[in-house]
């Protein structure tokens, strides 16, 4: 039988920039997925921040059924669980615990557990998770981080998000352990509020354009 879900690292490698966005409101959400997908991305992160996570988390996979949907701030084996009830096809965390990573691996689902530290790293690989998220990149210094633990960490790699902004995007890509940053500028708040999709698909079309160095 075919594994219900990508692995992490291939699900990573479908975009060098991920959207991370958060709604208010699930029709929203639908319209954001579909424009995300005309401007070329083709994996993004909602947020379960807002009372309408869930539904805007239904709403995009119905309404971009080719994308690859993810759940952030996930917090708990609770939020993980409605994240996948929700169809999630990933999950992405801001730190880690030992209840969350027991219920990420009882699902047997690709997710990123969030870092800070090199004792989080080293805690996150023996737990057995590779495939991590750097937060907050920009308050650590993400990319003379990264150069320093490559060779500690050989088989660790990142998705560098908190503050990344396009014009740095590269700067982190050109590190060999970063194989994608994450950020909220491809999904403004103005933009959503005001229903500006088109203003989101050329932003959307901006970052599919990053692609990390050969
Ligand atoms: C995250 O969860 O990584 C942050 O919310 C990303 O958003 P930012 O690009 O606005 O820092």
């Amino acid at each position: 039988m075919a594994a219900k879900y990508l692995p992490m690292r291939e699900i990573m490698a479908q975009g060098a920039v991920m959207p991370i966005l958060t709604v208010a409101d699930p029709v929203s959400a639908g319209e954001i997925a579909k424009a995300l997908v005309a401007g070329g991305i083709k994996v993004f992160e909602i947020t379960l921040r807002t009372p309408a996570a869930l539904k805007g988390l239904e709403a995009m996979r119905a309404a971009a059924p080719e994308a690859i949907v993810g759940a952030g701030t996930i917090l708990n084996a609770t939020d993980l669980h409605r994240a996948i009830g929700a169809g999630a096809q990933f999950g992405v965390s801001p730190g880690m615990t030992p209840e969350l990573l027991k219920a990420v691996r009882q699902a047997d689902f690709p997710f990123l557990p969030g870092i800070e530290t090199t004792s989080e790293a080293m805690y996150a690989r023996e737990m057995g998770f590779k495939e991590l998220k750097l937060f907050p990149a920009n308050v650590i210094g993400a990319i003379p981080w990264l150069a320093a633990i490559k060779p500690v960490f050989p088989d660790l790699v990142f998705c560098a998000t908190g503050g990344v902004k396009p014009g740095d995007v590269l700067a982190h890509l050109s590190q060999p352990n970063c194989l994608q940053v994450g950020g909220s500028w491809v999904t403004p708040g103005d933009a959503i509020a005001k229903g500006d999709w088109k203003a989101i698909e050329t932003l959307a079309r901006q970052a599919a354009s990053f692609k990390r160095p050969a």
